[in-house]
């Protein structure tokens, strides 16, 4: 099964990826995950990115496809949820094709519906372990003992330079003006299934299995 993700900035769509992961086997595709792997590595991908995501702004359509079509193959097993991508109509098109390539065919496209006022704070409340990527937050989810990541037990732990609140409202924009406009396309094919991004991480989680069970 391979579905699509999609929602502004803070939605959770690494969160419930995630949970999927765990819970079904299915591989999450993020291209902001790959985007800043590339980033901390300093390959060519990330010195073009760096300056373009600390802004918010979106990194060009070529260079994510080609990120997807990367690591494509690795979930035809399980099934891929992609997270984060497409983001744009030629991200769209270009999924199509590569799908299509490998046989392989959308079977949702979720919708986090959210309020993004609310998005502002989950974002700038956001941190990670810097050992293995567990997701916390100052106020949704701390580590059960303080200051130790509870699933490594990492005391490390990092916070994005892109989760402020003025470059979390360019994301918001760009979400707006480019990515919005490619859920009518896929309304069009009966693809969109819409879940409340505003219940808690067990609620939003039950949503989708229920969707993906259906
Ligand atoms: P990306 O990494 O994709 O960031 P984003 O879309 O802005 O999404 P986030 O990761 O911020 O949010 P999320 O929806 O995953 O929410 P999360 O689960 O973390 O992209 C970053 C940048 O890379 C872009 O700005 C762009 O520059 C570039 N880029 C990436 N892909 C691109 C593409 N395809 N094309 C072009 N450029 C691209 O949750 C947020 C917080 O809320 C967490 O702390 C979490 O614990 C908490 N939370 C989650 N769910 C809940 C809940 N139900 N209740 C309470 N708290 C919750």
């Amino acid at each position: 099964m391979d579905i699509i993700l999609l929602g502004p900035p803070g939605a959770g769509k690494g969160t419930q990826a995630q949970r999927l992961v765990e819970t079904r086997g299915m591989v999450q595709l993020s291209t902001g995950d790959m985007l800043r792997e590339a980033v901390a590595k300093g390959t060519p991908t990330g010195l073009k990115a760096k300056a373009i995501m600390a802004a918010g702004e979106l990194v060009s359509d070529a260079i994510v496809s080609a990120l997807i079509s990367e690591r494509l193959d690795a979930s035809s097993d399980k099934g891929a949820i992609f997270d984060g991508f497409p983001r744009t109509g030629h991200q769209a098109a270009a999924l199509e094709i590569l799908l299509d390539e490998r046989g392989r065919k959308l079977d949702h496209v979720i919708e986090l519906v959210v309020d993004e006022e609310a998005l502002v704070e989950r974002i700038t409340g956001r941190f990670t372990c810097a050992n293995c990527g567990a997701g916390y937050h100052d106020k949704f989810k701390l580590p059960k003992v303080e200051g130790t990541c509870d699933v490594c037990g990492s005391h490390d732990f990092k916070r994005r330079p892109d989760d402020n609140e003025q470059t979390v409202r360019t994301r918001m924009a760009e979400y707006r003006a480019k990515t919005a406009p490619i859920l009518p396309v896929y309304e069009e094919k009966g693809l969109v299934r819409r879940v409340d991004g505003m219940g808690t991480v067990d609620e939003v989680a039950a949503a989708i299995d229920a969707i993906l069970d259906s």
